[in-house]
């Protein structure tokens, strides 16, 4: 048997190209916005790099020119200026989802973050009970499929419930379709996982609940990283409930999760790279310990690899020099 010979198709930068497996294209990512009410500049995001938390104006010219760059499909994020405990207003975000349909039209697809976290006052995803110790898992079901429907109304392609309440999948198809309005997406967070690698963003979302309270974290709600059997009843009960696109949050340190599922359920499947683990990178390159692009198109093929059909990332709209290094 003649021995194993695998370096003969590694040899050159045109045999490499020809036995790829995993290509990634701009087309497959998805780019995080962070659009905020009442800040009079944007500011940045500590820890990533080119994210910000934009105003209304400057989420149009961001929009602008990500479409420049090659990248046209988005994931918004609406911070309120005013915190509520149970009648939440969303009308600010609806006004930028109108804003940005009006400006751009079918030239962008627009998904649109459904949770409460940046709504609450005291930052969890949901309506927390009068002694503060867990949330109300219907009242919550209830405020997050009247949002969905507002936001749908307003314009949003898609809309991606996070919150990681139950039955809230079913709750958003319900109330859309009595509306109507049978063309709106639902990409599900199904497999979001109780990580710390969500640091910055909840900076920029302004939802980081209090450390020192009865509910110091989300571990009642979001799932276990130690029990990946969760993810997968999750994601069977989201499809089953009518989600168009299944997601795993985090990415990378997940990956066992997105390749099991990707191949159990036959839908679309979405990874979210977060917040922390995009800073990760950043950071590894602003001190000079990793090639930026190079990490970054590692990670993204590793996603791709796993099944991921689209890639939520902050460094999107970076893929020109990302997918070209
Ligand atoms: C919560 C939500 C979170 C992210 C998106 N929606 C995290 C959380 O605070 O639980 C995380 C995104 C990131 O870290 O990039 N509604």
């Amino acid at each position: 048997m003649a021995p194993l010979t695998l370096r003969r198709t590694r040899q050159s930068r045109a045999i490499r190209e020809l036995t790829r497996q995993v290509r990634l294209h701009p087309q497959q990512l998805i780019q995080p916005l962070f659009v905020v009410d009442g800040i009079g500049e944007p500011q940045a995001v500590p820890g990533l790099d080119l994210v910000h938390r934009d105003t209304p104006d400057s989420l149009l010219a961001q929009i602008e020119s990500d479409l420049e760059a090659g990248i046209d499909k988005f994931l918004l994020f609406g911070v309120p200026l005013t915190k509520r405990a149970d009648v939440f207003d969303h009308s600010f975000t609806n006004g930028q989802i109108d804003a940005v349909k009006r400006r751009f039209g079918d030239a962008v697809w627009l998904a649109v973050d459904v949770c409460l976290c940046s709504y609450t006052s005291h930052g969890h995803c949901g309506i927390l009970n009068d002694a503060g110790d867990h949330l109300i898992n219907d009242a919550t079901v209830e405020q997050l499929a009247a949002a969905a429907l507002g936001f749908a109304q307003a314009g949003a392609d898609c809309v991606a419930p996070s919150d990681m309440m139950d039955g809230r999948v079913a709750a958003i198809r319900n109330t859309l379709t009595s509306a109507g309005l049978d063309r709106t997406l639902i990409m599900s967070y199904a497999a979001k996982f109780q990580s710390a690698f969500y640091g910055p963003f909840r900076e920029a979302a302004d939802s980081a609940p209090d450390r020192q309270s009865r509910l110091p974290d989300r571990s009642t709600y979001q799932i276990d990283p130690a029990r990946p059997s969760d993810a997968r009843l999750a994601a069977e009960r989201d499809d089953v409930e009518g989600a168009d696109i299944l997601m795993v949050k985090p990415g990378l340190p997940y990956l066992d999760v997105l390749a099991d599922l990707c191949s159990l359920i036959p839908r679309p499947w979405a990874v979210y790279q977060v917040s922390g683990e995009q800073a990760s990178i950043d950071l590894l390159a602003a001190r000079g310990l990793a090639d930026r692009d190079l990490v970054q198109r590692e990670a993204w093929t590793a996603f791709a690899r796993a099944g991921a059909t689209m890639i939520i990332s902050y460094a999107a709209r970076r893929a020109r020099r990302v997918l070209e290094s």
